[in-house]
């Protein structure tokens, strides 16, 4: 317990405190600030701390008059504060909102996104559907030996292919032992052959090369997609329905096939694949896809000549197999009306967004 200081009038300190303390709180501009101002108002060194350490000490008289208006006093003094306090939380608040804000209007960093190409999108879907039959994927070097790309296909060392003026040589070697940059995807039958037994069931995605300017429908480096099926009992039909599935799986469920004879080295009897125009459905003389033909030049096959299966170790009485191969651009080319074979190497974003 203690005195009050000689000259310090209880109640009148307890007035002015009141009095000072709107001021005072109101004038903290944190909450930090108000801390302070609370201690100074409330705490111990302050003349309501000095009041009520003092309260023991007062005349009886006295003492229920300056406790009332202590209680009094530090009611209101406490109301300021806490109005004040929320004031201050309030604007303090807004004020870490506004710093922590993400502007969600602001325009985003984009990264343009690459695609696939056309051409690739084309194999990887035609390579699908076979996959769906249950053939392998089979692959081969783009440089490649005279005998797998030519010799092993029953194709004479006389065949006008073979010709500097339609394939790419890197290499002379001995006759067989040519290199040539391989000018179709036919080359890996043989050396799949080569190491595997029957049954064979393969796709043969890859790059081709041959002696050709660019135009329209030329290009000197181009894909191909080979398939071939080697087993017991395959017949020619087997090879139109097999086309057929696939001419319905990629050009439409109504899709119908022809197959018009012609003339490959490797397969005996040879044929043309075309398919019904899925554009105009028949000819419409005006159609931009098949220009009133009705029909699709799609790709080459036929019956694997018995010399190709014999070159491979197989025994062509036992056993018979169909071949086909196809260019995929040809392929995305009948199906999208795109008119030149150039707008596949343009790189020309305009083309290439398209798909
Ligand atoms: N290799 C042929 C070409 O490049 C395409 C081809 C035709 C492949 C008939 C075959 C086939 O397997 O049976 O034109």
């Amino acid at each position: 317990m203690s005195n009050l200081p000689p000259d310090m009038d209880p109640i009148a300190s307890l007035e002015r405190a009141v009095a000072s303390a709107a001021g005072e709180v109101a004038a903290a501009s944190s909450i930090d600030d108000l801390e302070k101002v609370e201690s100074s108002l409330l705490g111990k060194d302050s003349s309501v701390g000095q009041i009520r350490r003092s309260m023991g000490g007062l005349d009886a008289e006295l003492k229920p008059k300056v406790g009332a208006m202590l209680n009094e006093t530090v009611t209101r003094i406490n109301e300021v504060l806490t109005t004040r306090r929320a004031e201050l939380g309030a604007v303090e608040e807004e004020l870490r909102l506004r710093e922590e804000s993400i502007d969600v209007t602001l325009e985003a960093v984009r990264f343009p996104n690459g695609a696939l190409n056309l051409v690739q999108q084309t194999i990887d879907e035609i390579v699908d559907i076979f996959v769906g039959l249950g053939y392998q994927v089979a692959d081969g070097p783009e440089a490649e030996l005279a005998w797998y790309s030519f010799d092993a296909l029953n194709t004479p060392s006389t065949h006008p292919s073979r010709w500097e003026q339609d394939t790419l040589y890197l290499d002379w070697g001995d006759p067989g032992d040519e290199v040539n940059l391989r000018p179709h995807t036919s080359s890996v039958q043989a050396r799949w052959m080569e190491i595997h037994d029957p049954p064979v069931h393969i796709v043969v995605p890859g790059r081709c090369y041959r002696k050709d300017t660019i135009d329209a429908t030329h290009l000197p480096v181009f894909y191909q997609i080979e398939g071939l099926v080697v087993d017991q009992d395959i017949k020619f039909s087997d090879l139109k329905g097999t086309l057929l599935h696939f001419a319905r799986e990629f050009f439409g469920p109504e899709s119908e096939v022809r197959l018009r004879p012609h003339f490959f080295p490797f397969t005996e009897p040879s044929a043309e694949l075309d398919v019904s125009c899925f554009n105009c459905d028949g000819g419409e003389p005006g159609c931009r896809v098949c220009k009133g033909g009705g029909w699709l030049e799609l790709l080459g096959c036929g019956m694997v000549d018995p010399f190709v299966l014999e070159t491979a170790g197989y025994d062509p009485s036992q056993i018979s197999g169909f071949a086909f191969g196809m260019g995929p651009e040809r392929v995305a080319m009948a199906r999208h009306g795109i008119d030149s074979l150039r707008h596949f190497i343009e790189n020309d974003i305009r083309f290439l967004r398209q798909f």
